[in-house]
């Protein structure tokens, strides 16, 4: 027996394009098949990428929201091709399995059961933001639906237009007015014709100052991933970018399967956090019981099928840590 809500996917079939027979790759011979520009990513991938793999790609030591190194890496990426106003660091950065999990991990932070989030129809000009102040009054008024936050795809699929600079500050604007956040999903950032001169061309939100018009960067947000321009989407890689520290510690804790609740209500949770972190301080990782929704705090989980050598090392820093504190932690 599912849940309501698993009845309505398991009936929707959206995954079935992806079964049965799978496309053929392309055949340069016969012209058939799906060609995108695999060659060059997979011969990217095994040369410069795989080479430069090591240990950390394989753990969850910097977090199972993306290696420092992926992080940076993007972090990279966003500042030569997104042209940030405000720099952005690997801090600012957490990575999931692709966008579309990013989109359930927004809906989860910043709704709760209820809420609502603005999504527009042909939205490029300025006059957008009318109507989606219609929608929003119209859902807050008569529905009794609070909208929590706008979702833009930009540039747009399918429509494949850039939002033009002046619609983008329109719609900070409108957001900053009614302090709902805004979620740009630019996932085909890099994909846009260069000889187009009739627009502006791709503009990401994160390259607009908000302070200049008034706007909290806390509230923008801005979904990218290997997918389209990268043409990875088995990868399964996609990462949110955000000023908002808050957002981002929320997205880790559901990215790290936490339970929410119980963020919230910390009591002896935090006595157990702490010590987590002073043994980081020392090296030592020792999983907290928290961490895996144990019922009661000070368990830890820590692994031992490591070398002997390591084991003992770690073992020791634990027991040297226990007696310079006194004993006491
Ligand atoms: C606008 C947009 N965002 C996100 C995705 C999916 O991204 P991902 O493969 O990272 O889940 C798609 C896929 O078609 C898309 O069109």
């Amino acid at each position: 027996m599912l849940s309501n809500r698993g009845e309505t996917y398991a009936v929707a079939g959206l995954a079935n394009g992806y079964l049965g027979h799978l496309k053929a790759p392309f055949d340069k011979e016969n012209k058939e098949g799906v060609f995108l520009m695999q060659d060059v990513i997979l011969d990217y991938i095994r040369t410069r990428a795989a080479s430069g793999l090591d240990r950390t790609s394989l753990t969850y030591h910097e977090g199972p929201f993306g290696s420092r190194r992926l992080r940076e890496a993007m972090a990279k990426l966003i500042t030569t091709y997104f042209y940030p106003a405000s720099p952005i660091t690997s801090d600012n950065i957490l990575f999931t399995s692709g966008v579309t999990s990013l989109n359930a991990v927004c809906a989860l932070c910043l709704t709760d059961p209820k809420d609502g989030i603005l999504l527009g129809d042909d939205p490029f000009g300025p006059s957008a933001v009318i109507r989606y102040e219609e929608a929003f009054l119209k859902a807050r008024d008569e529905d009794g639906v609070s909208v929590r936050a706008l979702l833009i795809c930009n540039p747009h699929n399918p429509l494949g237009r850039c939002y033009p600079r002046e619609t983008l500050e329109a719609l900070l604007q409108f957001c900053q007015k009614y302090q709902i956040h805004i979620i740009s999903d630019e996932v085909y950032a890099l994909s846009v014709y260069e000889e187009n001169t009739s627009t502006d061309g791709f503009i990401s939100l994160l390259s607009i100052e908000p302070a200049n018009i008034g706007v909290n960067p806390a509230l923008i947000h801005v979904l990218y991933g290997m997918s389209k321009d990268f043409a990875a989407a088995g990868l399964r890689l996609g990462c949110l970018i955000s000023q908002n520290q808050k957002l981002l510690q929320a997205a880790l804790s559901i990215r790290g399967c936490l339970n929410p609740t119980l963020v919230a209500d910390q009591g002896g949770w935090a006595a157990e956090l702490d010590l987590s972190n002073r043994l980081l301080q020392i090296g030592v990782r020792m999983s907290s019981g928290y961490a895996y929704h144990n019922e009661v705090p000070g368990w830890f989980r820590i692994i031992f099928s490591v070398e002997m050598e390591t084991l003992e090392e770690g073992l020791s820093r634990i027991v040297k840590f226990y007696l310079s504190s006194g004993g006491s932690s």
